[in-house]
């Protein structure tokens, strides 16, 4: 998965690829380029790691053409080096490419005999080599890339320039996303609607197969059997969001500390608040009442929301959940009951396991509901309803706001059908809604508690291994604490069911490991602290998070405590959110780490 931008210009076209690569720096950071048309020529620089190093180079380089392409790539086929840093080109045609060409073994194979000298490992390359022969065939780009493309198989999405046709660019899209953008006497191609941000926000999302000829005044769209279509502009407005850091040092920290505000909006979208009741705003296209269980299928931190809201479906709805990671889902033959409902959460919405899972899903007859933070995207648009998060772009590549606002959407969502189904009474529907409104201003409490759980953090950095315990919602919590923490930090971390402690994790204990506890004081409350004294007798090191400081009575004293804002505990997964959060990203900075865009990583995985 890497962010492809193509950009017929008026003036010198790189520095504006450049400005665009910038936000598709999610995608990948391993390595970054940008070619040019030149003189009729083709002229590329590329350079290996983050984009400031290809920023560097082209100050030395400048390119100058008009007509341009830029990749940042994750690498998957190859290592991240110069020579498999994207665009790829021969004297005719230059190519980015993001997905997966799964044929090119055969393909590379066949180009070979017929005596084609490769100069990378990646599978792009293949594809490249495909237009170009058909190009010396044909003598026309449009018709030498109809020709190549139906043999790539595989998901991905291509853009093209030709070496001495100034006016024209190709793009194509098969199971990956690929926007045109509209310019004054310019044209635009990108991964998303946010790269084009700074340039237009009047964009057409192409289709699954189509590919699209752009000129600078003018675009014209094929599907995948070349026959021309009509694609709908619309206003991506992606415009309205900056994506700046303010002034934070990390996006992370500004994420983190924007969530009061866009789960507040993701409330303000849900919930009526003078009547304290769920306003869907689409209705179900199902009855509730009709359904015995609900899948849910999701990827990393999505996938942990979708287990929190698993015990929210199944107490206030009871509603039975099975929940998977989609990468097991889609190949698990899971039996679904027709016109069963299936719910996919996802932050880009461009998952590759988590949409092959929808397909399953939809295959099976069943009703797709998705949770997603991108409405364009390719989850949103194959989904019968969509639950947006309204969190906003969300660029540090460790997920925050994305995963409180999916949480908020999907306690929302329960609720919705606890009173559907008539298990939750108006009551305790406006109970509940009344805690939900509460959310945002606990979780501005929880955020001034930042400078003490700084210094924790700082502590915890210098271990080599942390656990992370809790129960009810508090368990998923733990899993995805863990994750954050290595994700960003690389320290070893894992996430246990507090209770399982005994089974296995005990072992780890001792006076090295720090132990972090989510307990909010709730009806299982005096369970955990059982199993702290489990931690404490063994000298381990515990971090207590909690609303409840009367530990001492149970004659245990934390190594640490992060002190929580008081609250129902049925939505305190959220709050704790926050300290989860931040000790990750204290930790990380503390060690000197990329927070932002840590080291193998990519926000947006659109490969399986
Ligand atoms: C990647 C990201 C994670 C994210 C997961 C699912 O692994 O690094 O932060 O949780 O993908 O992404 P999605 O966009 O589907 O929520």
């Amino acid at each position: 998965m890497c962010g492809i931008v193509g950009i017929l210009a008026t003036e010198a076209a790189a520095p504006q690829v450049v400005e665009s690569l910038k936000r598709l720096e999610y995608r990948g950071y391993d390595s970054a380029g940008v070619a040019a048309l030149e003189d009729g020529g083709i002229a590329r620089v590329r350079a290996e790691g983050k984009l400031k190093n290809l920023t560097q180079k082209l100050q030395s380089h400048a390119l100058l053409g008009h007509t341009a392409i830029g990749h940042t790539r994750w690498a998957t086929h190859g290592k991240p080096t110069e020579d498999n840093a994207h665009p790829h080109a021969t004297d005719r045609v230059a190519i980015v490419h993001n997905g997966i060409i799964e044929n090119f073994r055969e393909l590379r194979l066949e180009l070979e005999k017929e005596g084609v000298i490769f100069s990378s490992e990646t599978d792009t390359e293949v594809a490249l080599h495909l237009v170009d022969r058909e190009l010396r065939k044909l003598k026309d780009p449009v018709k030498a890339v109809a020709a190549a493309l139906p043999r790539l198989k595989g998901a991905f999405a291509l853009g093209f320039i030709f070496s001495g046709f100034e006016d024209l660019m190709i793009g194509a899209r098969q199971g990956a996303p690929l926007a045109v953008g509209y310019g004054e006497g310019e044209m635009y191609l990108g991964s998303d609607a946010l790269a084009l941000a700074p340039f237009t926000d009047t964009v057409t999302y192409l289709e699954e197969g189509d590919w699209a000829v752009l000129s600078r005044n003018d675009v014209i769209f094929y599907d995948r059997t070349n026959a021309v279509v009509k694609r709908t502009k619309q206003k991506s407005g992606a415009g309205a969001y900056s994506i700046d850091k303010g002034n934070h040092r990390h996006f992370m920290a500004k994420e983190i500390a924007e969530q009061p505000e866009v789960v507040g909006r993701t409330l303000a979208h849900y919930l009526d608040m003078g009547l304290g009741e769920v306003r869907l705003p689409t209705p179900m296209p199902f009855d509730w009442k009709s359904l015995d269980r609900i899948t849910i299928t999701a990827c990393g931190t999505a996938c942990f929301s979708g287990m929190i809201a698993k015990y929210w479906f199944e107490r206030f709805a009871r509603l039975a959940v099975d929940i998977d990671v989609a990468s097991e889902f889609r190949y698990r033959e899971a039996p679904l009951q027709k016109n069963g409902l299936a719910i996919f959460i996802s932050q880009s919405g461009e998952t590759a396991d988590t949409l092959a899972g929808l397909r399953y899903a939809k295959e099976q007859g069943q009703h797709i509901v998705s949770v997603v933070n991108v409405p364009t995207s390719t989850i949103a648009r194959e989904s019968d309803v969509v639950i947006p998060t309204l969190a906003g772009p969300e660029i540090g590549v460790a997920s925050t706001k994305a995963f409180t606002c999916q949480l908020t959407a999907l306690a929302c969502l329960a609720i919705a059908a606890g009173r559907a189904r008539g298990v939750l009474s108006e009551t305790q529907e406006r109970r509940l809604v009344t805690d939900l409104i509460a959310v945002p201003a606990l979780m501005v409490e929880a955020l001034k508690g930042e400078h003490a759980i700084e210094q924790v953090a700082h502590d915890m950095a210098k271990a080599t291994d942390v656990l992370y315990l809790g129960r009810g919602t508090n368990f998923p919590l733990a899993l995805e604490g863990a994750l954050k923490l290595k994700e960003i930090s690389y320290i070893h971390a894992e996430g246990y069911a507090a209770g399982e402690l005994k089974h296995g994790p005990i072992a780890l204990i001792d006076e090295s490991l720090p132990v972090i506890v989510l307990a909010p004081h709730d009806a299982i409350y005096e369970k955990t602290v059982s199993n702290m004294q489990e931690v404490a007798a063994r000298g381990g090191r515990i971090i207590l998070i909690s609303d409840h400081a009367g530990l001492s009575e149970a004659g245990l004293k934390p190594h640490a405590m992060i002190e929580m804002p008081k609250q129902n505990p049925d939505f305190a997964a959220i709050v704790y959110s926050v300290p989860v959060q931040l000790l990750a990203y204290h930790a990380a900075v503390a060690l000197g780490k990329d927070v932002d865009q840590p080291r193998n990583l990519a926000k947006s995985v659109t490969v399986e």
